[in-house]
């Protein structure tokens, strides 16, 4: 038998106790033993929880537990967690989280910690997709070339929406958070720091890249309006908040951002709070992943698929796939060496001379313009569209930095990269 405790018994911890009791046959099957969470710790007692478990309001209780053979901490968080997660591998139990901002900052030391003690952690990314494991094991015999994921259902809902019905951003992040997908505080989500805590796992296991979230190019969709989803559509783009890792050379590349995609690509047609990620390795050529990325039952169900694969054999693979160092040899790209190509919304005075002005201005910094499309405004007033080919980032702030210059443009200009 085996023995679980729980720290943080939220919606997620509810559904890992209830779904062991009700597919305790398959599971007993698969991991060769029984498996009962003997312990769950909770901040308030007093709340009713929908499951039958013991339950306490104090870690020490499954830290110290000589029965408890596997900790899983569901409690959110970074320093908290990871004291309580040190604590426990410091006592030999093996963990399984689902804590994403836990790994983006503290993956490398928590890895050393956990040496030969199985640490597991399917459902920190993409919830109920096995990503890790496809990338960690079914993947393992290649370089990988990109990483391209819609990994924050939140936002993916809310683009959507905004694509689909041409709803307003207010209202639908609304909807997003009573569907119960928004983290506690939603900037999280629309801002891509969720999406980034994310890439910066699975950035780890295909390049042993051990960045921080402060160290890379995020963005969220607070500025991407109805102008601009009228542009993708007239043009055969999406809008979606992208992940990207990319091998360039020697270096790789990250970034979360919106992104135009290509409406024919599969990663398009990943709507609403469903995640999807594509990966290209150098042999199996592009694979895709798809699925329910949050929620209690999908995250749960990755959670117990890791209790499971420790309850089997006691051993769990390296943590991020590989003993540190991986020898990649593989540094991260500066953000504004990124090479991308653009999409700019300008609102402009509608007059003789000032698209003259713009490309003059782009011409500068050594950018092409690929497509101008102008839409009426109200009164003198028009949105300049532009679509550019491919220049370093460097390029592109400093061109938008001297847009917002010209006196015939109105607001701080709007930029999206484009993809693929
Ligand atoms: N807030 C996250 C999302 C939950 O919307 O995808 C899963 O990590």
């Amino acid at each position: 038998m085996v023995k679980v405790g729980i720290i943080g018994v939220g919606t997620v911890g509810e559904s890992v106790a209830r779904i062991l009791e009700e597919n305790r046959d398959i599971i007993r099957a698969r991991a060769g033993k029984e498996i009962v969470v003997r312990k769950g710790v909770v901040r308030n007692l007093s709340r009713e929880r929908g499951v039958n478990i013991p339950l306490c309001d104090n870690v020490d209780e499954v830290l110290e537990d000589p029965e408890i053979d596997i900790v899983v901490e569901l409690m959110g968080g970074v320093e908290e967690p990871y004291e309580v997660v040190k604590r426990a591998l410091g006592n030999g139990k093996a963990v399984v989280t689902a804590n994403k901002a836990l790994l983006a900052y503290h993956r490398y030391e928590l890895q050393e910690a956990a040496g030969e003690i199985p640490f597991e952690y399917e459902a920190s990314v993409a919830g109920g997709i096995p990503i890790i494991k496809a990338l960690r094991e079914g993947l393992s015999a290649n370089h990988i070339e990109s990483i391209r994921g819609i990994i924050n259902g939140t936002a993916n809902y809310i683009l959507t929406k905004m694509m689909v019905e041409g709803a307003d951003f207010e209202p639908t992040l609304k909807e997003a958070q009573e569907l119960g997908y928004a983290e506690a505080d939603p900037t999280f989500d629309i801002g891509g720091f969720d999406a980034a805590h994310k890439l910066l796992i699975l950035a780890s296991i295909a390049y042993g890249i051990d960045a921080k979230p402060e160290d890379i190019l995020i963005e969220g969709i607070e500025s991407v309006t109805q102008n601009d989803i009228a542009f993708a559509r007239e043009f055969g783009y999406t809008i979606k908040l992208l992940g990207i890792a990319k091998r360039v050379g020697a270096f790789v590349e990250l970034r979360v951002h919106p992104a135009l995609v290509p409406q024919r690509e599969m990663i398009a047609k990943v709507d609403g709070v469903m995640n999807g990620i594509s990966v290209i390795g150098d042999k199996v050529g592009e694979t895709m992943y798809y699925g329910p990325g949050a929620g209690g039952d999908a995250t749960a169900s990755a959670v117990i698929s890791d209790i499971i694969a420790i309850a089997r054999s006691g051993k769990s693979s390296p943590m991020l796939g590989f003993k540190r160092p991986l020898e990649t040899g593989l540094k991260l790209l500066e953000r504004d060496a990124i090479v991308s190509k653009y999409y700019l919304r300008l609102e402009v005075a509608d007059r003789p001379g000032v698209l003259a002005k713009v490309s003059e201005v782009m011409g500068e910094q050594n950018i092409s313009i690929e497509t101008v499309l102008q839409k009426p405004g109200s009164g003198e007033s028009a949105s300049l569209l532009l679509a550019t080919h491919a220049c370093e980032e460097r390029a592109m702030r400093e061109a938008l930095r001297r847009l917002f210059e010209l006196e015939s443009v109105k607001e701080r200009p709007v930029m999206i990269r484009m993809e693929g």
